[in-house]
């Protein structure tokens, strides 16, 4: 028998993520293969000409599992009864704007879309924020949004990990399967932490394995923590195919569980790691099915500490940034 379709909110449809993300979805890669789906897309009014072109698109694949296609240019209309959002839009940054300016600018659009969560989403509905500055986003979302369980509203690292699982597998010479335990810690920007810290091959310490501590602080972590900045001066346009495998990946494993696997997302913090509650910060997780629970009880060494809390710093700081938004 055809299982009832699962709603999925999903904004910035006309944008480049989307472009690969939607497809994706329609085809069973987040929720599975015997799986229907409704997207119910969400963009802004100027951009519905080409929304209307990309739902073109996907009528003209004939995916089996895609039950329905709602565009819109209003939250209110796009969260109505979700079970899951991926909230990939947001404000680019244009010439002569300051962090701070986009920081406020996109708390504007996250409150907004707060306020709409809260009122129409279902109460178990899973939240994913991709749009950047993607940690302080989703803290918005969750400050706006206070009638509805702020552990559903999550962003995302995912990408950040799949990019250190990458280039930790071509120094090792292995699969990147074989790579277990990494996280990416704090914020989804440069002064992200990839910590190989607790990561394994084969059941072996990673450390021990590639045995080069000054690569990988000088050569690894910044290469993590850089390598959106790359892309986009290579491609001329940031991270789109890549970016919209990483949600999938952190949706997919949210719904149907990871294993015994770490994976990295960023949550709403419980205080733990001495991450001030309430963040949204990057940490290990175990993804079970339809729900995640911290990796607790890490000990962490000086250098560990000292590079958790210069991202945690910078997240405090766009707190503080876009605080006055909300009221
Ligand atoms: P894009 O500019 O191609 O598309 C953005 C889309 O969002 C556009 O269609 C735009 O109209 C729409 N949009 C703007 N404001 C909106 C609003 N209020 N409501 C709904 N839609 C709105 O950008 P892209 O390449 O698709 O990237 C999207 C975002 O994802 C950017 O902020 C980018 O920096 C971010 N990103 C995050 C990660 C991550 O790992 N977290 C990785 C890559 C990119
Ligand atoms: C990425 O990590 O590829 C993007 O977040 C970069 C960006 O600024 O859009």
């Amino acid at each position: 028998m055809t299982k009832p379709p699962v709603r999925i909110a999903i904004s910035g449809a006309a944008g480049q993520i989307c472009y690969s993300l939607l497809f994706r979805v329609a085809q069973g890669d987040v929720f599975g293969p015997d799986q229907p789906v409704i997207l119910q897309l969400l963009d802004v009014p100027q951009a519905m000409d080409a929304v209307r072109g990309v739902v073109m698109e996907l009528e003209d694949c004939a995916f089996p599992l895609l039950a329905d296609v709602i565009i819109t240019d209003d939250p209110m209309v796009a969260f109505k009864d979700i079970d899951a959002a991926m909230l990939v839009g947001s404000r680019p940054r244009s010439k002569g704007m300051e962090r701070r300016d986009l920081l406020a600018a996109n708390a504007a659009i996250f409150k907004m879309q707060g306020a709409a969560l809260d009122a129409v989403a279902k109460r178990d509905a899973k939240i994913l924020v991709v749009g950047n500055p993607a940690n302080t986003n989703a803290w918005i979302l969750a400050q706006s949004a206070p009638g509805f369980p702020a552990e559903n509203i999550t962003s995302m690292i995912r990408l950040d990990h799949n990019r250190a699982q990458g280039q930790l597998a071509a120094k090792a010479g292995v699969g990147v399967d074989a790579i277990t335990k990494l996280v990416v810690w704090g914020n989804h920007s440069p002064t992200m932490f990839a910590d190989w810290g607790n990561a394994e091959l084969d059941g072996q310490k990673l450390a021990d394995r590639i045995g080069d501590e000054a690569w990988y602080r000088e050569t690894l972590i910044p290469t993590v923590a850089q390598r959106g900045t790359a892309i986009i001066e290579a491609r001329g346009a940031s991270s789109a195919a890549s970016a919209a495998n990483a949600a999938i990946d952190h949706l997919r494993d949210w719904v149907h569980g990871a294993g015994d696997n770490w994976v990295s997302m960023g949550v709403v913090s419980d205080g733990s790691y001495g991450i001030p509650q309430g963040l949204v910060c990057g940490v290990p997780v175990h993804c079970m099915s339809g729900g995640y629970a911290r990796i607790e009880g890490l000990i962490l060494d000086p250098f560990q500490r000292t590079m958790l809390d210069r991202t945690i710093a910078e997240l405090v700081d766009e707190r503080e940034a876009v605080i006055d938004i909300l009221k």
